[in-house]
């Protein structure tokens, strides 16, 4: 049999358009898995990294020519050393893990790649690969946002939040009387830490465009705001009233954000204050403030017992919708150009 040949979205200098040619096989190390990609998904960051942005904060490109891209559904290629929840064949989505180890097999962008069996799931033959590939690094974002319980280190000089809130679960849990507030509720982390969060028994307050108010309820909020509401911080502040206020989720992390949550947490006397992007440095001492890092061993546990039989039950759906910008790695460029220009409610997916 002629052994398959592997191609990906080359990064060769900053700046500029990814190539697309010829790439090494890659093999299954222990207690990894080699994906067949059949779809992976566009993020902020591959933009930020290509743009050479992520190159300054030391924790990105390791080595050059790269390969990135954090999103894959497809089927399972090889097997390695040590995996037993997988098989050759298995539909799966996985969360890449490049970010961390600097290796090309472990970008996205490829037709084959590299994926940690600890952040990867079996994908319900009823959920498309185009569907399925929104969750991964969004899901591993969530965990990171609702469940590191010491803050670690995130980059030179920030700490990770750690709200040590539970995970979510399988069976309906009890509420647990504790209310979190998820700024930016139509994003991708956004959609995604709204439905977490709720399956852990935790009441989701979301601000989202006053278009996208009914996409953060189907993820599971009980009350939305739109973000451009004059009256924003009164109205969340009344809203969380006497509840057991863990914090905000700021899943957009710009001075506007930063402003509208930081005077919601001074009218309720602090908490919680998770970025996806550097806290502001003007941090009262009743808010901890702290700046996630979406690659965790927190999240293998929900990658391991939650992510496919929640999505075989509807508890975790694959939101925000996909939109296919085309078939072939060359629409990784299209799709890079299309998130840096801004998106709303919806995730880029490319086909393979
Ligand atoms: N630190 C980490 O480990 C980590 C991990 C993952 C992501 N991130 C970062 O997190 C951010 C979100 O990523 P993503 O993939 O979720 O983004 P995304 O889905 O591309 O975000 C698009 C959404 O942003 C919303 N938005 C834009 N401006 C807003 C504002 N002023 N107020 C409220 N919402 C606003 C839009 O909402 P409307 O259309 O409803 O207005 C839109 O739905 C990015 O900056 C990404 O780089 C960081």
């Amino acid at each position: 049999m002629v052994a398959p040949k592997n191609q990906a979205a080359w990064l060769k200098v900053a700046g500029k358009a990814l190539d697309i040619s010829d790439a090494p096989l890659p093999a299954a190390g222990a207690g990894e898995i080699v994906v067949k990609n059949a779809a992976v998904a566009i993020n902020p960051l591959d933009w930020y990294a290509k743009s050479g942005h992520m190159q300054d904060f030391g924790v990105f490109i390791q080595q050059w020519p790269t390969v990135f891209g954090c999103d894959v559904a497809g089927e399972v290629f090889k097997v390695g050393h040590g995996v037993d929840r997988f098989k050759e064949g298995d539909r799966v989505i996985g969360h890449t893990i490049n970010l961390v180890s600097g290796r090309p097999q472990d970008g996205a962008y490829a037709l084959y790649t590299v994926i940690p069996a600890n952040k990867a799931a079996i994908l319900p033959s009823s959920i498309s690969f185009t569907d399925g590939v929104v969750v991964p690094f969004a899901l591993e974002a969530a965990v990171c946002v609702l469940s590191v319980k010491e803050p670690g280190p995130c980059m030179p000089g920030v700490l990770t939040p750690a709200l040590g809130l539970p995970y979510p679960s399988i069976e309906p849990l009890p509420w647990t009387g504790k209310t979190l507030v998820v700024y930016g509720g139509s994003s991708s982390v956004g959609c995604m830490t709204t439905q977490i969060a709720t399956a852990a028994g935790i009441n989701v307050f979301a601000i989202s465009g006053a278009h996208n108010l009914d996409l953060s309820r189907r993820c599971g909020a009980t009350e939305t705001f739109g973000h451009k509401d004059p009256s924003l911080v009164e109205k969340v502040v009344a809203a969380v009233g006497t509840s057991d206020f863990v914090g905000i989720f700021d899943a957009i992390s710009i001075p506007e954000t930063y402003a509208h949550s930081l005077g919601i947490l001074a009218k309720l006397g602090g908490g919680h204050l998770a970025c996806v992007h550097p806290p502001p440095s003007d941090i009262p001492d009743n808010v901890k403030a702290g700046m996630i890092f979406a690659v965790n061993e927190v999240a293998s546990p929900v990658w391991e017992n939650f992510v496919t039989p929640a999505l075989e039950t509807g508890k975790l759906q694959c939101l925000p919708p996909a939109t296919i910008i085309g078939k072939g790695l060359g629409y990784v460029n299209e799709g890079l150009k299309m998130s840096k220009a801004g998106v709303s409610a919806t995730k880029l997916v490319v086909e393979l």
